[in-house]
């Protein structure tokens, strides 16, 4: 019978200071190796990305600078604070409207902003009314006669509508489609073959979240930025083999006059600043966003908050709920009027 060994001492569940301090010593290896991996990782990745932010904005700049960028609806709204910021990044700008007295006001505001650091161009402004397809080629044969050539094309005017179905008159259908659809088409075609000869030219055109979802009582409108939608993406499409990039800018609402200045079923002045535009984005911001956007030549930008833009998913992904909340909401807005 073999004698009974006591277990060695060195098993002892509890551990020696030796193995105790090794452990800590390896443990603060390991550290030191992440910390030695991670923090010039960190660093490194950041320093791309802070490069890679200002090469985008060196392209940016370089891109703008002395480009011929024309805007449409450039005397309020978002086409005037655009004006203002590619004036301030130096593009030699059109700017386009129906109102002499209002643009030549732009013009002046434009000259009486602080000096930026770049070279800054006096810009050029042209009357035409857009839902008139000869005013347009005429002005276009003005502007081309002028400033020689388009960069950038901004189609940015457009008028809003409230108004049922039912009580609309198709003229007011068709005012809406002249400016909002046919104005920007008739434009566009009218400085294509310009850019096809120079192999280089931008569209921009401002849609509207309605572009993408239709909401009760805004069908005339819906449409037409429907129809805008579908247009400009055909025509990105068939422009790719000219190297002319096209832009599709969709924001939802914009503290603008666009409601004041919608028209009714009847074709009156709408004459109402809805709360909804009150309390949208400001035209600054977006103005922003749509400079950034033709900067980094984006094919489109859903510039809203997350409701709408889960709207425009739910239209895709669960077409019968979004159809179910568009009903709901017009037995609501038809409620709220009655009462
Ligand atoms: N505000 C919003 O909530 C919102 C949301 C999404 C998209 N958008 C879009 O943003 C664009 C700009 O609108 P805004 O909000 O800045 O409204 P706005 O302040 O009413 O400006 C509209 C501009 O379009 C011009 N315009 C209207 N009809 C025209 C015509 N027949 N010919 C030439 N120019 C015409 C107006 O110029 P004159 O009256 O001086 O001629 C004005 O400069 C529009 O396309 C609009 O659909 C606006
Ligand atoms: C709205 O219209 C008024 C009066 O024409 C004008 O003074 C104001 O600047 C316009 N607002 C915007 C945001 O364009
Ligand atoms: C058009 O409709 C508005 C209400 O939306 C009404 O106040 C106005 O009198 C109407 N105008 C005409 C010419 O019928």
């Amino acid at each position: 019978m073999p004698p009974l060994v006591p277990p060695p001492a060195t098993i002892s569940p509890q551990r020696s200071p030796v193995t105790t301090r090794r452990k800590q010593i390896y443990k603060g290896k390991t550290m030191d190796i992440t910390s030695m991996a991670i923090i010039p990782l960190l660093l490194g990745s950041l320093g791309l990305f802070g490069l890679y932010r200002l090469l985008q904005r060196l392209r940016t700049r370089a891109y703008l600078q002395d480009a011929v960028v024309l805007i449409t609806g450039a005397t309020s709204g978002l086409g005037k604070e655009c004006a203002k910021v590619f004036y301030a990044a130096g593009s030699q700008l059109v700017l386009c409207g129906r109102d002499r007295e209002r643009l030549q006001d732009v013009v002046r505001e434009l000259a009486s902003m602080a000096k930026k650091t770049v070279k800054t161009h006096k810009p050029h402004a042209v009357t035409f009314d857009l839902s008139d397809t000869e005013a347009v080629a005429s002005a276009v044969g003005e502007i081309l006669k002028c400033v020689g050539h388009v960069d950038i094309l901004i189609n940015n005017a457009g008028i809003s509508y409230r108004g049922t179905i039912l009580d609309t008159e198709v003229d007011v259908d068709r005012t809406l489609m002249e400016t909002n659809y046919f104005g920007p088409v008739a434009l566009t075609k009218a400085l294509l073959p310009s850019m096809i000869k120079k192999r280089s030219g931008h569209i921009v055109v401002i849609s509207s979240v309605q572009g993408r979802i239709s909401i009760p009582f805004r069908s005339a409108y819906a449409a037409s930025k429907h129809a805008t939608q579908a247009f400009f993406d055909c025509l990105r499409a068939e422009m790719q083999q000219y190297e002319i990039e096209v832009t599709v800018v969709s924001p939802g609402y914009i503290q603008t006059n666009l409601s004041l200045n919608a028209v009714t079923a009847n074709g009156s002045r709408y004459g109402v600043m809805d709360k909804n535009t009150a309390e949208g984005r400001t035209p600054e911001d977006v103005a922003k966003v749509v400079l950034k956007a033709v900067g980094e030549k984006k094919k489109e930008v859903l510039v809203a908050g997350l409701l709408p833009t889960f709207a425009v998913y739910l239209r895709t992904l669960a077409p019968k709920l979004f159809f179910t909340l568009m009903a709901a909401r017009a037995k609501k807005e038809r409620k709220t009027k009655e009462s």
